[in-house]
């Protein structure tokens, strides 16, 4: 089979098994093409509530996915890849925050989406890069414990200067390993083109950007911008996505090194597997940490 006969044959089996198919902005065209939904993680939780099929399959890594089950307990999840997993939601688990607590019992703790179910459960807020600062404003309360991306909770904190935020020492290894330095030949090469940089970037790359946003923010601003030329900083495959949305447009990685290998593991092989009953893992949450996890999900759609 081609990719075409493939995609061909997704697209027939989804619609005969009424399944959605939900794909993170980081996957690949070939795999967009044939999604219900593509999107950054607030979008793809916005989905996962509204969504009417029976299965959904999450492209993407396992956060995803459990956020999809949190919010369907009664579908059935499948993460095609089960390999694909967020390194940085690995960084800290439920005891860490128990522990951060009782050193901050005056703090509202805020995880970014990108954390175990599990961990969810002792946190008062979830957000998502695209969500964080208007949601972070609108909480009533004043001092924030962020969990675990130093770099976006740096950000976000800087967007809101009333409130007093507190940091643990979390990152994405994908954004994080790319410095102002390692950045400046393509910055040289392209000296008028706009930085588009995602919020888990470094301080020193955000600082130097004319856009900070999510993967849907990037894009979005990229689309609707006049300007001719981008660098992009988030994974690589937005750049590629942006080719194809613009092809009268240039856009350039801003660092090789810009690629998050869990993000790249599904293939629409994958997901042809899945629909045959045949790969993938299906989630499940013990029902105690689903409804716990609930809670602060919840309010960040209500919110955000
Ligand atoms: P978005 O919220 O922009 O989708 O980011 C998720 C992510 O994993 C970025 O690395
Ligand atoms: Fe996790 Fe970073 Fe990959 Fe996003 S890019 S899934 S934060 S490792």
């Amino acid at each position: 089979m081609n990719t075409r006969e493939l995609q061909d044959r997704i697209i027939e089996l989804k619609k005969k098994k009424d399944v959605c198919i939900l794909a993170h902005a980081y996957q690949s065209h070939a795999i967009w093409e044939i999604a219900d939904y593509t999107g950054d993680s607030f979008g793809l939780s916005q989905k996962a509530a509204e969504t009417t099929a029976k299965t959904v399959i999450m492209c993407g890594v396992r956060f995803m996915a459990e956020t999809v089950k949190t919010l369907n307990p009664d579908k059935k999840v499948i993460l095609a890849n089960p390999e694909a997993d967020c390194p940085m939601a690995r960084q800290f688990d439920l005891a860490d925050v128990n522990y951060f607590k009782q050193q901050n019992p005056d703090a509202a703790v805020c995880a970014y989406i990108n954390t175990t179910a599990d961990l969810k459960r002792s946190v008062d807020i979830v957000v998502t890069s695209s969500s964080a600062v208007t949601i972070l404003r609108k909480i009533p309360e004043q001092k924030i414990l962020f969990i675990p991306d130093r770099n976006l909770g740096a950000y976000v904190a800087a967007q809101i200067p009333e409130k007093e935020f507190i940091y643990v020492q979390g990152g994405c290894p994908t954004h994080q390993r790319v410095k102002a330095s390692m950045s400046k030949s393509v910055l040289e090469a392209h000296p008028s083109a706009l930085l588009l940089a995602h919020p888990e970037c470094l301080p020193e790359i955000t600082a130097m950007a004319d856009y900070v946003g999510s993967t849907t923010g990037i894009i979005d601003y990229a689309v609707n911008s006049s300007e001719k030329e981008f660098i992009i900083g988030t994974e690589s495959s937005i750049v590629e996505h942006l080719q194809f949305m613009c092809p009268e447009k240039k856009f350039y990685a801003l660092h090789k090194d810009l690629v998050c290998h869990n993000m790249r593991l599904t293939t629409l092989g994958d997901i042809y597997n899945c629909l045959l009953d045949n790969g993938g893992e299906e989630i499940t949450l013990p029902e105690q940490v689903r409804l716990e996890s609930l809670k602060p999900i919840q309010r960040m759609i209500a919110l955000g």
